[in-house]
């Protein structure tokens, strides 16, 4: 928009709602401030290589289960990605840092041995900020799996060694501030099973091809010097890996034009 188009509104919101502009400055100085470190410290000023979903996963086709297609869950994509990496380990043991209304781990329960969640209380929830009403879909599909661990607790303030165990894949799903991403990537780099175990950072786009900065930024000073060469964005999903794996890549250019195209068949029942 012209910037002297942009002058009315602006003054307007100003004076009558300023809340609305120092939000708005606030997100725009975040993303911004975050993007300058990633480029700063670690040259990835576009973004971190980006892998070719049918690199890692050659035959994609999964089915997804009680998608609600409603805010604050994944994409279905993201969540069959999830499921096809879960299915390269035998007995995969899953972890997931921010389960809401359960709709990723309800289908990692599907595929995995076990699945153990960490996130927070509705006590918790509310103390943050957030209504009832978030909490009364708390742990909607989840809640009663038998092969599902439900941990109640901040990941900020958790002690991660009485887990007591290690993981093939974990999920990293929580608070996606700065500050919380890198956090959690500090404490699941500890829990890694093996040389072929995983981690998935969702929230890496803000839309499919929109970095998300703050996270990317949380990722990379969280992680272990050696593994930053081993993080990836996903490409078609919102999320990045960390794999050993070794893949082609290319660096994110939007508008990217598609090479692959996917078949979706949707169904819905009410619950
Ligand atoms: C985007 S939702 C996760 C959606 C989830 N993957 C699902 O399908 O249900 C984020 C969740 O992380 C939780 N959360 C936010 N901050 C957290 C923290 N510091 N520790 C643990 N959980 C947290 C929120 O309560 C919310 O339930």
């Amino acid at each position: 928009m012209e910037r002297k188009k942009l002058i009315i509104p602006f003054l307007k919101y100003l004076f009558t709602k300023p809340s609305v502009i120092l939000k708005s400055l606030h997100n725009s100085v975040t993303q911004q401030s975050r993007k300058d470190l990633v480029k700063n410290k670690y040259g990835f000023g576009k973004g971190l290589p980006q892998i070719n979903l049918l690199d890692l996963i050659p035959s994609f086709n999964e089915e997804v289960e009680n998608c609600t297609h409603l805010d604050g869950t994944s994409m279905p994509i993201d969540i069959a990605l999830l499921k096809a990496l879960a299915k390269k380990h035998n007995n995969c043991e899953y972890l997931e840092i921010g389960t809401w209304r359960g709709e990723s781990i309800y289908n990692l329960s599907k595929v995995s041995k076990h699945c153990t969640s960490l996130s927070l209380s509705n006590k918790e929830m509310i103390a943050f900020g957030l209504t009832e009403k978030h909490t009364k879909v708390q742990r909607l599909f989840s809640k009663n799996l038998s092969n599902v661990t439900h941990i109640e607790h901040n990941s900020l303030t958790f002690n991660f060694s009485s887990l007591n165990k290690k993981f093939d894949l974990i999920f990293v799903d929580g608070d996606h501030t700065y500050e919380a991403v890198k956090s959690d990537t500090k404490n699941v780099f500890n829990l890694l099973k093996d040389e072929n175990s995983i981690i998935i950072w969702h929230d890496y786009t803000r839309n499919y091809e929109q970095l998300n900065w703050p996270v990317i930024a949380g990722i990379l000073d969280g992680s272990p010097k050696e593994a930053i060469n081993h993080i990836y964005q996903v490409s078609n999903t919102l999320c990045a890996i960390y794999t050993k794996q070794k893949f082609n890549t290319v660096i994110l250019d939007s508008p990217t034009f598609p090479d692959k195209a996917f078949t979706v068949s949707i169904s819905g029942k009410k619950i």
